[in-house]
């Protein structure tokens, strides 16, 4: 499973790359506006960080405005993923920009037939939102279970990136399912390495150190 970080933060994109963690960035434009920074200046300094794809998001709603804004954001660098909203106008943009030869992010989805449609317009990327559709008292899992099995039945090539990860055990269930790839904020990630046993067990073992008197330094 490859492992996306969902943020424009390039100090928590550096500190988890520097750990090997990072296969890719996701950002979208509420992260950008969360940032503070210029798009394109920061996505720059996150491609110079990161191999792997960093997601760039379009904000046009017609094809041809997502297709102009994709072409200017895939000059920031090689490794860019354009990203484009899971609309009818999208799926022409997915199309055009996918033909032109540039990795391409569909993103908001949040249905089976969404991602069949991303898959045949040619999405090297479809991102379905796991936290949204929990928030509105649905199983984002069993959407991410759902694409997998279509994707699987035809051998679409389209990778599942689950996206809207708002919670450790999202990324093992996605895992377990077998999205091809988990996006998610720095803090999930971080917090995918505790455990109440961890502490207890570490506490235990310096106490029973303690005792021995020794050092190892
Ligand atoms: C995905 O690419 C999006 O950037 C992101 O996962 C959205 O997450 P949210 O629903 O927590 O905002």
């Amino acid at each position: 499973m490859k492992f996306f970080v969902d943020t424009a933060d390039v100090a928590a994109i550096r500190e988890l790359a520097a750990l090997g963690m990072v296969d890719g960035v996701t950002t979208n434009p509420s992260l950008i506006a969360k940032s503070g920074r210029d798009i394109k200046e920061v996505t720059a300094e996150i491609c110079e960080i990161v191999d792997g794809p960093v997601s760039a998001e379009t904000v046009a709603l017609d094809a041809e405005g997502m297709i102009a804004e994709g072409r200017e954001l895939a000059k920031i660098a090689d490794n860019i993923a354009i990203k484009v909203p899971l609309t009818w106008e999208g799926l022409k943009a997915c199309r055009a920009l996918t033909g032109e030869g540039y990795m391409v992010n569909v993103t908001l989805c949040f249905s089976a037939n969404q991602a069949i449609l991303a898959a045949k317009a040619g999405a090297t990327f479809v991102s379905p939102f796991i936290g949204r559709l929990d928030d509105i008292n649905l199983e984002g899992m069993d959407l991410i279970a759902d694409i997998r099995k279509i994707y699987d039945n035809y051998d679409f090539s389209t990778q599942i990136l689950a996206a809207s990860v708002r919670q450790p055990n999202h990324v093992s269930q996605a895992a377990l399912i077998g999205a091809d790839i988990v996006t998610a904020p720095p803090e999930v990630i971080k917090k995918m390495a505790q455990h109440p046993l961890t502490d207890k067990g570490l506490a235990a073992f310096l106490a029973d150190w303690e005792k021995t008197g020794q050092k190892i330094l």
